[in-house]
């Protein structure tokens, strides 16, 4: 069997052949869910790019469609997102029919453009039967600032206000701009964010969240905004990745007085967006890969995948400061094993759990400084053996090391996550990791993390060793 497929995860969207980066136009529309994203059609690195198309039942299990938006010879498609115009206004659907799926992306205009070489501005397209095809806007760009780092609007609706915001950043100012419009066609200028504690790289792919903060007994008692900013560098864990700030937005300007946390500890979530047309808790997905080192994957001709989707709120914790809690959306009938109940019964004999490889698992179970202290997975045996292992370090911190998980030599400098320093007074931390292949997603004490890191171990069995302390 190819390596390709080897490598290839069951339950994480793919491009078929092809390049990929970015989540783009994430929507749920009459009961499917839409995923878009940056596409290379004609290759298995980045450039061209177009959005790719896929849609799914389940989340789970992806279909893939013919490219949605291809790029030309003057314009390249950029990220962008997707509503559903219901009301039609913009009055780009049909009397009398549902409201157009309205796109909004990011015009890169290539040096053979005749009036804007090298610019980026933000453009529309627009789909009268649900998604399937689309048509370019004929008066685009409908927002432009002359400027060559201008891009990637998340459009919203903002029912208080009853306008449409769009959110943008200038990358190169580390600066969130926010427009508003009544019609999606016409902009205004709202407001601007920044942020002293996100230098550290370029700012890319904002979104802007309404998220409830659970009350004393877990229900929604409140609602918060959660801004969603991707950076490269500047990434929790090395190179590119994504932070969040929670704060309040008021249709106008997003006001915050916290720090940026990161939304993944891992290397490999980047540009991570929501769905629109969601009820309740956001969904979101990131680009499961870094710009450190994406294009250099061991897995041509497709390259890239998304991280399982993940939902997203806020708790006041035990000292009332605000976390951001996400839980991954584990595809049903995944195989299971509760590893506490496995080391509880081994711990005599010590045994290894086998597992087949190539069938996606998920371990849930508990790390404990006077316990369970590691759980390796080896992957393979003798000189091709391989191991990822999650972990306390010496000061009872998790970390999820990658740096012998791959059967070439790869991302030699991002092996380990940011560590998860667990909360005071607890030091019994439990996870739930999911392993799909190449794909692995972890949740750490309940979603007060998540660590999201590709491996390459390229091998058909993995034994499990819980490493008790002595
Ligand atoms: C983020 C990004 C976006 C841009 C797109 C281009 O990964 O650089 O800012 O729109 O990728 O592919």
């Amino acid at each position: 069997r190819p390596r390709t497929d080897q490598h290839r995860p069951r339950f994480h969207l793919t491009p078929e052949a092809t390049w990929m980066n970015d989540p783009n136009g994430l929507i749920r529309h009459d009961g499917a869910w839409h995923a878009f994203f940056q596409n290379n059609p004609f290759g298995s690195t980045w450039g061209n790019m177009s959005w790719g198309h896929a849609v799914s039942e389940d989340l789970a299990t992806w279909t893939h469609l013919p490219v949605a938006l291809p790029c030309s010879e003057t314009e390249m498609i950029f990220s962008g997102s997707i509503v559903h115009d219901a009301a039609n206004t913009s009055g780009l659907g049909a009397p009398g029919e549902d409201g157009p799926l309205v796109a909004f992306y990011t015009s890169a205009y290539t040096p053979a453009h005749a009036t804007t070489p090298g610019i980026q501005a933000q453009s529309i397209a627009f789909s009268l039967d649900g998604g399937t095809t689309w048509d370019f806007y004929a008066e685009n760009p409908v927002l432009t600032r002359d400027s060559e780092n201008f891009r990637d609007p998340k459009v919203f609706f903002h029912p208080e206000s009853g306008r449409w915001v769009m959110v943008t950043v200038e990358a190169l100012d580390h600066a969130v701009h926010l427009h508003t419009s009544a019609d999606l066609l016409t902009w205004e200028p709202a407001s601007t964010v920044t942020h002293p504690g996100l230098d550290g790289g370029i700012w890319e792919c904002p979104d802007l969240l309404r998220v409830q903060v659970a009350g004393a007994d877990g229900a929604p008692a409140r609602e918060a905004w959660v801004l969603v900013i991707s950076t490269n560098p500047g990434g929790p864990a090395g190179g590119s990745g994504t932070y969040a700030v929670i704060g309040d937005f008021d249709g106008t300007r997003f006001a915050s007085d916290t720090s940026p946390v990161p939304l993944d500890l891992g290397q490999d979530c980047y540009a991570a967006v929501s769905f629109s047309g969601v009820d309740g808790d956001p969904v979101l997905l990131g680009w499961m890969n870094n710009w450190a080192y994406a294009e250099q994957t061991p897995t041509a001709p497709w390259r890239s995948a998304m991280t399982l989707p993940r939902t997203l709120h806020v708790e006041p914790d035990a000292d009332g400061t605000l976390q951001v809690i996400q839980h991954v959306i584990v595809p049903e009938g995944l195989r299971s094993v509760d590893l506490d109940v496995v080391d509880r019964d081994a711990a005599a004999d010590g045994e290894p759990l086998q597992l087949d490889a190539d069938e996606p698992f998920r371990l849930r179970g508990t790390l404990s400084p006077q316990g369970a202290r590691r759980v390796v997975l080896r992957f393979g045996a003798g000189q091709a053996q391989r191991e990822l292992v999650l972990g306390l370090d010496p000061e009872g911190h998790v970390v999820l090391d990658r740096g012998r998980a791959h059967l070439e030599p790869f991302a030699a400098d991002h092996s380990r996550s940011l560590p998860y320093i667990p909360r005071a007074g607890v030091a019994d931390v439990a996870f739930d990791l999911v392993v799909d292949r190449s794909c692995v997603d972890l949740e750490l004490d309940g979603g007060r993390a998540l660590v999201s890191q590709q491996i390459f171990p390229a091998a058909a069995t993995v034994a499990v060793h819980v490493e008790r302390s002595a």
